[in-house]
């Protein structure tokens, strides 16, 4: 596979110092390396510039919405550079940095394809909007705002309107969901499955369900959106908003050995490691390495 990996050092969706820091950690942890060691040629992006915002500031935009005008502003600029990865031919591959940029991956993603899926994999629903949201924090609203729910500074990041529609959508793994998400998950009929659910069911059934959805739709594309703190909280102590009872390495392996052995896989991100606030073991920063060494392997040629 050709790789095109994109940078996004935004901690202002999360509201947490430290976040910033994800990709240079997992550049000096060697993750240029374990692509091209899997047989991929990888061109490295850099960074997407994020203007620096004093705290003081952080409700200057919007009083519902910290650092508005910034998280928009830089998810746009990352959308342009998705969208011209994918003109090239090219996956992106995007390292955050906090969730938040979500919303500028699928929105540069959606542009280049007619019809495309989102598998949002994490322990949250990231569907708040400012009316619903209990934390002010943008990272809890990127998928909303790509299915053009919530505020127009949010759904009209980079082009006006919706990105995915929510029969495309798919959540994986939510085991923290505000309640005004589960009302907004209801009305939109998500494909969603909780971690009860994948409990209850077995992951490989569910996962089998995904792909055979994907591939009764007529997507022409397909973005991973993976936060992971959808591992368990005992294994990313290193992310803001760690949840018990998540997913173990092995079923976090096991969830893109299926997913990418499908090859209908076109842009995935990967967010929300703060190595800031890592244990003295460096247990997140390793984890999310064997989870890309994973990636990079099981990621056809
Ligand atoms: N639901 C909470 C909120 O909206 C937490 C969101 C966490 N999101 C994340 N990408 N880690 O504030
Ligand atoms: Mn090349
Ligand atoms: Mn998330
Ligand atoms: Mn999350």
């Amino acid at each position: 596979m050709d790789i095109n990996l994109i940078g996004v050092p935004l901690k202002y969706g999360c509201d947490r110092d430290g976040a910033q820091l994800g990709p240079a950690t997992l550049r000096e942890n060697g993750i240029i390396d374990i692509i091209k060691k899997n047989g991929h040629d990888v061109h490295d992006m850099g960074d997407i510039y994020i203007p620096y915002v004093v705290s003081e500031d952080k409700y200057k935009d919007h009083p519902k919405m910290k650092y508005l005008n910034t998280v928009a502003e830089v998810n746009s600029n990352l959308a342009n550079n998705v969208y011209c990865s994918l003109k090239g031919q090219s996956f992106p591959f995007i390292i955050g940095g906090d969730h938040a940029l979500g919303a500028g991956s699928i929105a540069g993603a959606s542009k280049f394809f007619k019809n495309m899926a989102v598998i949002w994999i994490d322990a949250h629903g990231d569907i708040n909007t400012y009316e619903t949201s209990p934390s002010g924090n943008i990272h809890g609203m990127p998928l909303a705002a790509s299915m053009n729910v919530g505020h127009p500074a949010l759904t009209n990041i980079y082009y006006d309107g919706i990105k995915v529609i929510p029969q495309n959508v798919y959540i994986l793994g939510g085991r923290d969901i505000d309640s005004g998400e589960f009302a907004l998950a209801d009305e939109l009929n998500l494909n969603m499955y909780t971690m009860d659910i994948v409990r209850e069911r077995g992951l490989d059934n569910v996962l089998e369900e995904i792909v055979e959805k994907i591939k009764a739709s007529n997507v022409d594309g397909v973005h991973i959106s993976f936060d992971i703190d959808v591992l368990d909280s005992s294994l990313v102590p290193g992310t803001g908003t760690p949840v018990a009872g998540g997913f173990s390495i092995e079923e976090g392996k096991e969830i893109f050995t299926t997913l990418l052995g499908e090859k209908f896989i076109t842009s995935m991100d990967f967010v929300e490691l703060n190595p800031k606030i890592d244990n003295e073991d460096k247990r997140t920063t390793k984890n999310c390495i064997e989870m890309l060494e994973h990636i990079f392997s099981t990621m056809h040629n």
